[in-house]
């Protein structure tokens, strides 16, 4: 299998490229729009076809590349399903991994930043899991912007990552300080919000003392991000600024 995690500096997010060997056939993982052309030369270059892409949760903080990717490569697009994104052509829940080749990405899901946000796992050789926004490296996505809610994370990262082998590679949505990867055994003992012993109420109070500004792309990410990551070339300009 072919692995990369690649880092867009403006929004701090991390992008994965996912490829069968055998096939050629990739998937992107949260692509960023103004990166689509560092992903479209990193898959020329490896020698990938990609035909998915998909995206963890409707983002605020930054537009998504997956229209974009869709005109130009031909690609598919996949939302979580609970994020009710009309345009995708893959509704992913559960029970419907997606598939690459090689490539088979469990979805999990596991609400609380948004409502419908959900990890992927992926079962090959060490298991590893790409968690959006639910779980950074100590750390955790903001839970009081539209559908989110602090409980209901606590509980997805408890019940949902924090039931997965301890091994497990957690590969995060945004790293703020040039870290890559944790694993499931490291958050569960260093971080400092969801770390075991800290109670579901303790963590509410945590994510209700952290008063965030707005992200400050929300109001042309938001819409755009319902749409595929379609946006008139001005609302792009304006997430540009
Ligand atoms: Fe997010």
């Amino acid at each position: 299998m072919i692995i990369r995690q690649l880092f867009d500096s403006g929004s701090s997010t991390y992008t994965y490229l996912l490829g069968c060997e055998a096939t050629r056939q990739a998937i992107v993982v949260d692509p960023v729009l103004e990166m689509i052309e560092r992903d479209l030369a990193e898959l020329i270059s490896l020698n990938l076809r990609l035909t998915c892409t998909v995206e963890t949760h409707v983002h605020a903080d930054h537009v998504t590349a997956a229209w974009q990717l869709r005109e130009r490569t031909g690609c598919r697009v996949a939302y979580p399903a609970m994020e009710q994104v009309a345009c995708a052509d893959l509704q992913l829940a559960v029970d419907q991994p997606l598939m690459a080749g090689s490539v088979l990405l469990l979805p999990l899901p596991t609400p609380g930043h948004t409502a419908g946000h959900h990890c992927y796992l992926l079962e090959h050789p060490v298991p590893m899991v790409f968690t959006g926004d639910t779980l950074l490296i100590d750390g955790c996505g903001r839970t009081d912007l539209d559908g989110g809610d602090a409980e209901t994370l606590f509980r997805s990262v408890h019940d949902r990552l924090f039931a997965l082998p301890e091994e497990t590679l957690v590969y995060p949505g945004h790293d703020y300080n040039q870290r890559r990867v944790s694993t499931i055994a490291q958050e569960r003992a260093r971080n400092q919000r969801l770390k075991d012993g800290v109670s579901a109420d303790q963590f509410v109070q945590i994510m209700a003392g952290l008063d965030l500004p707005p992200p400050a792309k929300m109001a042309t990410a938001v819409p755009a991000n319902r749409g595929c990551g379609r946006c008139p070339r001005s609302a792009a300009a304006r997430a540009d600024a």
